[in-house]
């Protein structure tokens, strides 16, 4: 029987790239597209790999047309929400025209599959600490909001044409490849765990931490830190399940605990042996003191629970990535 193929888009980004490589461990071929915007082909370890655009539709038609694609897991973005107050125009055009583009074009060659990267972003401020599914999405920057659009878009996709879609949305993507073959090529952190390990090894290197006074037990914000292995898991149960006929859904990935920044860099500095240079600073308007991720509904649809929970594995992994 035929290996099912899967293009993998933004594949040569830091989940996308890690989820490349668990696809063929699981059995399956892939093509990657990536336009290297901010991916490496390094990283890309298996398959085959094309350097080319989302807003380009003839790529995408000689893409669809030169291989029998089953599903599209779908990573290509920009992703720092700060740029993206800057900078919206780009994140609506990237995240938002680029993907009904791929949308598109699947829908011209049939393409019946659609994995799609979505984040808690897409919740805005948070009326508890713990976040579930049924959380209103009132997104406060454009980032969250292009992720919520195309949400909103695969809803009507499926009406229209369907097209069947699972939405992941990611609390803190974190850690590394367990078994050190692939590294962590980012030029930009926006993620806590790379920033305080990247500080390690920056001549005069800090991590600034904004805000000591919150309502924590350390007064530190509380993030959930979800290892990047596991959402890869989670990214391949899903579409086996839209394979095997499952309705289209949307699932919160994450831990379901959530670790301080103070117990962060605590915990990089045991891993590590070296000591994180720490500024205090004020609160960052719109952080929230607590955000954690209940992924329940993974857990008992999907069968889903990570396996790397721990703090100090994923510190581990991502410091291996780094070195
Ligand atoms: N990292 C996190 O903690 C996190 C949390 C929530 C959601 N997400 C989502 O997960 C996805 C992957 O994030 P990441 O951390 O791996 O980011 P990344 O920047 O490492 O990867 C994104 C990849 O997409 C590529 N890309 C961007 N625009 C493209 C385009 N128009 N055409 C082709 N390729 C394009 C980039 O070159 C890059 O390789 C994103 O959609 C992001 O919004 C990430």
């Amino acid at each position: 029987m035929r290996s099912k193929t899967v293009l993998v888009v933004g594949g040569a980004g830091f989940i996308g790239s890690h989820v490349n490589k668990m696809l063929h461990q699981a059995g399956y071929q892939t093509v990657v597209l990536d336009n290297m915007n901010t991916g490496t082909q390094a990283a890309v370890t298996r398959g085959s790999f094309i350097k080319g655009d989302l807003a380009d539709s003839a790529c995408l038609d000689f893409i669809f047309s030169s291989y029998i694609i089953d599903a599209v897991m779908h990573f290509a973005a920009l992703i720092d929400v700060g740029e993206s107050v800057r900078e919206p125009a780009l994140y609506y055009r990237n995240n938002v025209a680029n993907t009904l583009n791929l949308l598109e074009a699947m829908h011209r060659h049939h393409i019946p599959i659609f994995i799609f990267s979505s984040s808690a972003a897409i919740f805005g401020t948070p009326q508890a600490p713990i976040i579930t599914e049924e959380h209103p999405c009132h997104p406060i920057n454009p980032y969250g909001e292009t992720k919520w659009v195309v949400e909103k878009m695969l809803r009507d996709f499926e009406l229209a044409y369907g097209l069947k879609s699972t939405c992941l949305r990611y609390f803190n993507a974190a850690g590394g490849d367990p078994e050190g073959e692939i590294k962590n090529f980012k030029k930009k952190e926006t993620n806590l765990i790379p920033l305080v390990l990247r500080s390690l090894i920056t001549p005069q290197g800090c991590v600034s931490i904004y805000g000591t006074d919150y309502p924590t037990p350390d007064g530190t914000c509380i993030r959930d830190y979800i290892h990047v292995c596991d959402l890869g898991e989670a990214h391949i149960l899903a579409m086996q399940q839209l394979f095997e006929g499952a309705p289209s859904d949307f699932y919160n990935l994450g831990n379901g605990q959530g670790f301080s920044v103070r117990q962060v860099i605590q915990k990089a500095e045991q891993v590590t042996g070296l000591k994180v240079q720490v500024i205090e600073a004020d609160r960052r308007p719109g952080d929230p003191p607590i955000l954690v991720a209940d992924a329940q509904k993974a857990a008992h649809q999907l069968g889903w629970r990570p396996h790397y929970p721990e703090l100090e594995t994923m510190i581990k992994h991502a410091w291996q990535a780094l070195n």
